[in-house]
């Protein structure tokens, strides 16, 4: 028997318990039924217009009217991006890399859609974000992020790096040193100071790394006098190096290559170019023409030697 409260004047359903309390009989608003009724039409006309219904039979479906699928969704969201692409890498391609890395925009846009082309290409070897890959005989390719190179940082070398390959070449010394020589060299290279025994002349090693040990960048052959390492930099490790070289030939040599992408298939000539930009701005790459300077080396060289003497002491492992 329904009945009228005296207390918020709603329709209830005549059911009391505990003397007061009742179940109102109260309609839903209009609104919220229109509501009601809409999303149900919308179901209805959403099932007819898009795939919806599966068929029992051979895993088929109804296919709606409007013949969406995802692919074709797909296909006019990529043709919307490369529309916006399509702009850029149409200048990238009559660009040197120089010229990309002057211009603002572009060098944004290479920022951006080069961490692909190197995920898939480069990380690989050198690290996702060119940080480098270590194993226990050193790191697997160089550290590309940092501010120290085999080759070069300008841009044009890193494009000629990338183009080319790269591969240093050191001999194995095995039959040309004694084991008190071995010694002596790689005690002296592993305090950063190849120079300070006649051996690294006599030995031949200025022929590649220079008289002053730091290194010839068209060989790639390494600064021995940074403290920055990309072998293995124990003394046992210099040793390895110094007797079976890199890639000498040797069955223990250590080895070192650095694809040549710019052969037919591999990568674009723009993708190289993009690429270079890309790993010149993790932050290492080199300007062409230095603005000011190169720091006048008098005040270093005039430092009492042994300021230096502690950091030698305890030679710290830097990578390459
Ligand atoms: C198979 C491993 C491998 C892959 C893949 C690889 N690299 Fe290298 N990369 C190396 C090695 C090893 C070296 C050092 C070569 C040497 O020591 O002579 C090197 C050297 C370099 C250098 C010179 C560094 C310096 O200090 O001068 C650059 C720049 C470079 N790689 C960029 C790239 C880019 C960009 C890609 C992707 C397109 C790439 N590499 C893919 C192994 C690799
Ligand atoms: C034919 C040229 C050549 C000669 C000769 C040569 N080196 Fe090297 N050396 C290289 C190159 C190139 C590399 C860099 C390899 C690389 O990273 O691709 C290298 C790398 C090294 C390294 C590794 C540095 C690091 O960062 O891990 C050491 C140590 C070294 N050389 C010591 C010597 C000593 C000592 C001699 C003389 C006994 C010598 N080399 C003679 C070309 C040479």
């Amino acid at each position: 028997m329904s009945e009228i409260r005296d207390v918020t004047g709603a329709p209830t359903t005549g059911h009391v318990w505990d003397d007061d309390l009742g179940d109102f009989i109260n309609q839903p608003p209009r609104w919220w039924m229109l509501g009601l009724f809409a999303s149900a039409l919308f179901v209805v006309i959403y099932w007819v217009y898009y795939p919806s219904v599966p068929v029992s039979s051979a895993g088929s479906y109804y296919k709606g009217t409007a013949g969406w699928t995802a692919i074709k969704e797909m296909e006019a969201d990529t043709g919307e991006v490369d529309a916006v692409r399509g702009k850029f890498e149409a200048k990238l391609k009559g660009l040197t890399p120089a010229a990309i890395l002057a211009d603002k925009e572009l060098t944004e846009y290479v920022k951006r859609s080069g961490k692909v082309l190197f995920g898939d290409n480069c990380a690989g070897c050198h690290g996702q974000n060119g940080t480098g890959t270590r194993t226990k005989d050193g790191l697997f390719a160089p550290i590309l992020n940092d501010d120290d190179w085999l080759y070069g940082g300008k841009i044009d070398d890193i494009y000629t790096t990338i183009k080319g390959g790269r591969q240093g070449m050191m001999l194995a010394h095995k039959d040309m040193v004694s084991a008190a020589e071995l010694d002596t060299l790689a005690n002296a290279v592993a305090q950063g100071k190849p120079t300070s025994t006649p051996l690294f002349a006599e030995k031949g090693c200025i022929a590649c790394h220079g008289a002053d040990g730091k290194g010839i960048q068209a060989m790639g052959s390494a600064n021995l006098t940074d403290k920055i390492w990309r072998f293995d930099s124990s003394v046992e490790g210099i040793k390895r190096t110094i007797q079976y070289g890199v890639n000498s030939g040797d069955p223990k040599t250590r080895v070192a290559v650095m694809p040549n992408f710019g052969e037919a298939g591999k990568l674009s000539d723009t993708e190289i170019k993009k690429l270079a930009v890309y790993v010149y701005k993790f932050g290492g790459g080199q300007a062409d023409a230095p603005a000011v300077p190169a720091a006048p080396v008098v005040a270093a060289a005039s430092a009492p030697a042994d300021a230096m003497a502690p950091a030698a002491a305890a030679p710290e492992q830097k990578a390459k």
